[in-house]
């Protein structure tokens, strides 16, 4: 007798977020399973899959199914054992708690404020996979908006301000936020800014989204300075008003999944004694950011 599965789909917030159920990630996936899986991401942006007791190579397998895995630039948070693999964890890869100052923590420490992943790449990645391995009960809650809504909602003053515009992603804005290991030449030469529509549309879905991610955004296009930090600061904070937020609270062996095309995201400070160990895969762009 076979067991037939059904892939089931249960919303978690009305802006985004479904808990996705009856499917096993550590296996091969067919076509129609796939399908479901994309179509529901595609629908809710967000996807929690609990209870998936899977490895390094099934992670970095099931995240094939969307594209090639973006390896990341640094070889600071990027796993020694897999390239495909970036680690936001406060223990290391002998399994040694690192001290709250660290350099590695202080540059992922910067996942505290809102963002979009690998914003700074010419094509910016599709989406992101995230293993929680060891998780926070102190804090440690992923928290997603919907910059969909974000954009609809705006007030008309703003969305002028961003239609039509670019903002500046630069990977080395981290280092004007925090003392982190500063690059490389040739770190820098691989990651030089890009300038990317604040208003952009999803190459799937057509829909049309605020594009910023604050942490690496430090210009805005015909604006000083101070004129662009305000504006990106302004934007934030209307972007996480709770009725476009769904915040995750971990529970061991979740995988949660998300667009960075159309939302951002931030962790919640927790106790740095505690463990927290997650694991990352990225899925390479493809596309350039239209704007809309
Ligand atoms: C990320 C990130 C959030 C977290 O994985 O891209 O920003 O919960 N992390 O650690
Ligand atoms: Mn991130």
């Amino acid at each position: 007798m076979s067991v037939i599965q059904t892939i089931s789909a249960k919303k978690l917030h009305p802006a985004l977020g479904a808990e996705i159920r009856g499917i096993d990630l550590g296996r091969p996936v067919d076509a129609a399973s796939f399908k479901a899986v994309n179509d529901a991401w595609m629908e809710h942006l967000v996807l929690v899959f609990p209870e998936q007791h899977i490895s390094d190579e099934q992670h970095v397998a099931f995240t094939r199914y969307f594209g090639v895995p973006e390896i990341f630039h640094q070889d600071i948070i990027r796993s020694k054992r897999m390239k495909e693999i970036f680690r936001l964890a406060n223990v290391d890869e002998d399994n040694n708690l690192m001290p709250a100052k660290h350099i590695t923590l202080r540059q992922t420490g910067l996942a505290q404020m809102w963002h979009t992943d690998s914003s700074y790449r010419p094509l910016p990645c599709v989406g992101s996979l995230l293993h929680g391995l060891e998780i926070s009960r102190t804090g440690g809650q992923t928290r997603f908006t919907n910059m969909y809504r974000v954009y609809e909602a705006l007030p008309e003053s703003l969305k002028k301000k961003v239609r039509g515009r670019k903002a500046r992603h630069d990977f080395g804005n981290l280092h004007r936020l925090a003392d982190i290991k500063p690059l490389t030449e040739a770190e820098k030469a691989a990651m030089p800014p890009v300038w990317q529509p604040m208003v952009r549309s999803h190459p799937v879905t057509g829909r049309i989204s605020l594009y910023i991610s604050p942490i690496y955004n430090d210009q805005v296009e015909g604006m000083d300075d101070a004129a662009a930090v305000t504006l990106i600061a302004e934007l934030t904070e209307f972007a996480q008003q709770p009725g476009f937020v769904y915040s995750h609270q971990w529970e061991p062996n979740d995988i949660v999944m998300w667009d960075n095309r159309c939302t951002m995201h931030q962790v919640t400070p927790h106790d740095p004694m505690e463990r927290r160990v997650m694991h990352r895969t990225t899925i390479e762009g493809v596309d350039p950011v239209t704007a809309a």
